[in-house]
């Protein structure tokens, strides 16, 4: 395994983050890995050396967190624990959603309980709240890290002006600021670098890009997407715009470049991140113990600049997708 300070925090984070979206229970999302299976995941990313999980409240409605918690029994000093609030939990209740001070403060315990720790490591907003002022958010945030039950804020998906605004107002009024940005960014989603990549490198901010390979997109011949349950099931994957603009021609890219180096797509797609200076670990996603060790080998994965310009080349701008 390789390792990496995220952003200013230093913090040693591994090059691969697993992203703990892919455990949980399967009434949540069909393609979603039920607790033993997902237990056997962390098992192995931690004889990897993966040493940095991003779990979120929402994920199987907290049973994501519940089994990383769990999963984690005797790693937890040497793990890097990261969650998210900000969807709603719970249908009935409108505080158990949102960046006020209150559902903060309460989905913080419930996160805390669930995970069955008494500090997360990096805590993050999961998008923009239109309704709540950056600054009762950032002040609750603050007070959390104080308290000792955080130990730095993230923030994720959202505009630049939003997150610039958000780094200001914390240094205008002296509180602890977003230390991490993880954003949606890969070979075939790139509106990132026009603004937020740029500002992240500027203010030292850590990088930690979720759907690094487009949510499946990246990883077989663009024909295939479908072939696999999450490709037939999960509505997110035709939502974003990984078809439109030069998708196909990407992805054509990424199996032309792959079939030449005599390894899979998705090691092409994570070694194009891994070669991006403004990246610190991307948070991959995956339901299967082959596929994690097929990410931790392309981080051995020589890409010369022609290659990634060549594999960059077919991009064309397409909408923005991952926040509003
Ligand atoms: N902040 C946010 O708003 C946000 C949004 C989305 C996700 N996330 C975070 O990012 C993480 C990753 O996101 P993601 O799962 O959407 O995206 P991803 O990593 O881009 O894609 C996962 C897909 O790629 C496939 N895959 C992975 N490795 C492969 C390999 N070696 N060969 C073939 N197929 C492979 C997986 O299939 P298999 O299961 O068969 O391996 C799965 O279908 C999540 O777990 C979550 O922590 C955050």
């Amino acid at each position: 395994m390789e390792y990496t300070t995220l952003g200013s925090t230093g913090t040693t984070v591994s090059k691969i983050c697993l992203g703990c979206m892919s455990f949980g229970d399967s009434d949540w999302r069909e393609w979603v890995l039920d607790e033993a299976e997902g237990k056997a995941l962390v098992k192995r990313a931690l004889e990897l050396g993966v040493n940095f999980f991003d779990t979120a409240n929402m994920y199987s409605n907290g049973e994501s967190e519940r089994i990383l918690g769990e999963a984690l029994e005797g790693h937890r000093e040497e793990s890097v624990v990261a969650t998210k609030a900000y969807f709603q939990m719970d249908e009935t209740d409108p505080n158990s959603g949102g960046l006020s001070r209150k559902a903060i403060e309460q989905e913080l315990e419930n996160s805390l309980d669930r995970l069955g720790m008494e500090t997360i490591d990096l805590f993050q907003i999961h998008r923009w709240d239109y309704e709540t002022p950056i600054e009762e958010t950032l002040a609750a945030l603050d007070d959390a890290v104080r308290r000792g039950k955080v130990r730095h804020i993230g923030a994720s998906s959202m505009w630049a002006h939003q997150f610039a605004e958000a780094l200001h107002a914390s240094d205008r009024e002296g509180y602890d600021r977003f230390a991490t940005m993880q954003n949606h960014y890969n070979l075939a989603y790139r509106e990132e670098e026009r603004e937020t990549l740029p500002l992240c490198e500027q203010e030292g901010i850590g990088v930690m890009p979720w759907s690094p390979l487009a949510r499946g997109y990246l990883t077989r011949p663009h024909e295939d997407v479908d072939a696999t349950l999450r490709g037939e099931t999960e509505e997110h994957l035709y939502e974003h715009p990984y078809r439109e603009g030069g998708g196909p021609a990407v992805n054509e890219r990424v199996a032309e470049l792959a079939d030449e180096k005599g390894v899979k797509m998705a090691q092409i797609a994570l070694a194009w991140l891994f070669h991006k200076e403004w990246v610190d670990t991307p948070i991959v996603g995956t339901t299967s113990v082959e596929h994690l060790e097929d990410a931790v080998e392309a981080l051995d994965i020589d890409l010369s600049a022609s290659d990634v310009e060549w594999l960059e080349e077919p991009y064309e701008p397409v909408r923005v997708s991952g926040h509003e």
